[in-house]
């Protein structure tokens, strides 16, 4: 079997896409630790930015996080491989943390807070700070302002409480929590939708 995947050229990305199309399956939760290809979904959503609902997050994210008070610890859940939404906060936060369902996706992170990342958010990094105000070439320094404000990446997992597995020396919960594309994707009935945000929102500091 092997060696014939080889010599049709079957790479993995190759044999999820034809798996899928043949069993005609919608990417939902039960195909996720399977099926979420880290790479492809940055290349898909982030190489470029074609996909409205994602130009969305970078035209109001910036504005939202301008109105907020300075400093705490957000946390950035069902992140998948992004870091678009940590960048956003690099001068509001004091301390960062992704958080993500699958092992694939917090390889990534952890490989992108190393600089160990074959992935370029240039386009990504050049329109947040574009929305930001910033037209001076400021954009080559977000990354490492971000990454010198990350300290964890973490599980989660929606549909459970507690949704978020938390360092120890995190007793209380986090000052913001953002989430975005995550709880729509991985429940199937508005009453298990709304469970998922119960989830996500328990891990917000109380006061
Ligand atoms: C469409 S991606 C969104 C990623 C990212 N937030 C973005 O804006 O591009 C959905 C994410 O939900 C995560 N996910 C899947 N099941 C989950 C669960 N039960 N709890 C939390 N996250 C989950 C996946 O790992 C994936 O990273």
């Amino acid at each position: 079997m092997e060696e014939l995947e080889q010599k049709l050229g079957l790479d993995e990305e190759k044999k999820q896409s034809m798996w899928r199309e043949e069993l005609g399956l919608v990417l939902d939760r039960e195909y996720y630790p399977v099926a979420f290809n880290s790479d492809a979904y940055l290349r898909d959503f982030y190489a470029q930015i074609d996909d409205p609902a994602m130009r969305i997050i970078h035209m109001f994210m910036p504005l939202i996080v301008a109105k907020l008070p300075k400093g705490g610890r957000m946390c950035d859940f069902g992140a998948g491989p992004t870091i678009h939404i940590g960048v956003c906060f690099r001068h509001c936060a004091d301390e960062i943390y992704f958080a993500d369902y699958l092992p694939q996706n917090r390889e990534e992170l952890t490989r992108w807070s190393k600089k160990e990342s074959n992935f370029d958010w240039s386009v990504v990094l050049q329109t947040i700070a574009c929305h930001e105000g910033a037209m001076d070439g400021s954009w080559r320094t977000m990354e490492e302002e971000t990454r010198s404000k990350v300290r964890g990446v973490l599980y989660c997992n929606c549909l459970e409480n507690p949704s978020i597995e938390r360092p120890s020396n995190i007793t209380e919960g986090f000052d913001i929590i953002t989430t975005s594309y995550c709880a729509e994707y991985c429940t199937k009935t508005e009453e298990e939708y709304k469970a998922a945000i119960k989830n996500i929102v328990h891990q917000i500091k109380p006061g």
